[in-house]
């Protein structure tokens, strides 16, 4: 009987968050989401008629002809505990503390840091989730340009498809926190050496379904040799969930890879600040938080890039409520600092 309670329970808290959005689209949604395409008008309309709404909807051009079924696979940050791979060696990651700083109102590394080409690029996907291989490896990069070692482009692939189960299932999702891991035990070479296996364009519908993981090869394209062109991580570790906690390490050492819940309205973000609104869970999304500022009207956001390409968003950029734990995006932020152990001077 008790059981039967706590079943009933769940199912009604089930039911009241999927009615918390417009209904119709829900339906529409757990009914045959393959067949569903982004973007959807209802949405769009519904978002830009809200009178508290922070942000404007729209059509992304990357997503082109995208159904609901093609964004799930951009969405590859596994939830849940990575300790719980039965075979993977357990997590050990520390917290950062940081001392006191004083906290600028607002903050962009491309400006304290303008001498970091790789702040201002945005990186494409393309048609696998392996968002949590290019957050963890953009971070990375611009991390070596900070410290001053070097600019250097570093390799998703080589994360991708090198790290394996230890990192989870490649194109179909990874733990952010398993590729700070290979980065600290492996290194990452750099993407001259391998560059990213997916670059073609490519029109929905017709891309087909998820993009197989590409074959850990451990050979250099260019005429480096693979050990040499690796770099490492030292001193792995977590930030937050506390906001303060986090502005400082981005202030002091630069990006963070963080992940988040994407919700069917993020995928129509154009611009101004996100707050969730409509729509059911796609999925996890790993990406690289930068920076933070307030706007004029009083809302508070965090800076932060994509992996969607120049074609979503603000220019493939995104801002999103800072302070609330939106969709939980400073729940798993983790990072770390390059090691010099690689750097030729
Ligand atoms: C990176 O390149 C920029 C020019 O694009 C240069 O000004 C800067 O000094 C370089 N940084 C490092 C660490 O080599």
């Amino acid at each position: 009987m008790k059981l039967l309670w706590t079943f009933l329970l769940i199912g009604l808290l089930g039911a009241a968050q999927a009615i918390r959005p417009i209904d119709p689209l829900i339906q529409q949604v757990t009914v045959d989401p393959s067949a569903i395409l982004v973007p959807q008008d209802d949405i769009i309309g519904a978002v830009n008629s809200e009178p508290s709404a922070t942000w404007v909807a729209g059509e992304n051009e990357r997503l082109e002809g995208f159904t609901v079924d093609d964004l799930k696979v951009l969405c590859g940050s596994k939830a849940g505990d990575p300790n719980a791979l039965p075979l993977a060696k357990p997590l050990t990651l520390k917290r950062s503390h940081h001392p006191d700083v004083e906290l600028p109102k607002n903050f962009d590394p491309r400006q304290k840091w303008p001498s970091c080409p790789s702040l201002s690029a945005i990186r494409d996907q393309g048609h696998c989730g392996s968002c949590w291989a290019f957050g963890a490896v953009e971070v990375l990069t611009d991390r070596f340009c900070i410290a001053g070692h070097e600019n250097v482009t570093l390799s998703t692939n080589d994360l991708l498809s090198c790290c394996g189960f230890e990192c989870g299932d490649g194109c179909e999702g990874g733990w952010p926190e398993r590729a700070w891991e290979y980065f600290e035990r492996s290194g990452v070479v750099s993407e001259q050496c391998d560059p990213y296996f997916d670059t073609v364009p490519c029109k929905h519908p017709g891309c087909g379904p998820v993009k197989p993981t590409p074959k850990c090869v451990r050979g250099c394209k260019d005429d480096e040799l693979w050990g040499d062109s690796k770099h490492y991580a030292a001193n792995v570790y977590t930030v937050g969930p506390d906001v303060e906690d986090l502005q400082k390490e981005l202030f002091l050492n630069g990006p963070i890879e963080v992940a988040f819940t994407v919700y069917q309205d993020f995928a129509h973000y154009k611009s101004g600040v996100y707050k969730h609104l409509y729509g059911g869970v796609l999925g996890g999304h790993a990406v690289k938080l930068m920076g933070w500022g307030t706007t004029d009207d009083g809302v508070d956001y965090w800076l932060i890039a994509n992996s969607w390409g120049y074609g979503w968003g603000e220019d493939g950029y995104f801002r999103i409520v800072r302070g609330e734990n939106e969709c939980g995006i400073e729940g798993e932020a983790v990072t770390g600092l390059p090691s010099v152990k690689k750097v030729v001077v």
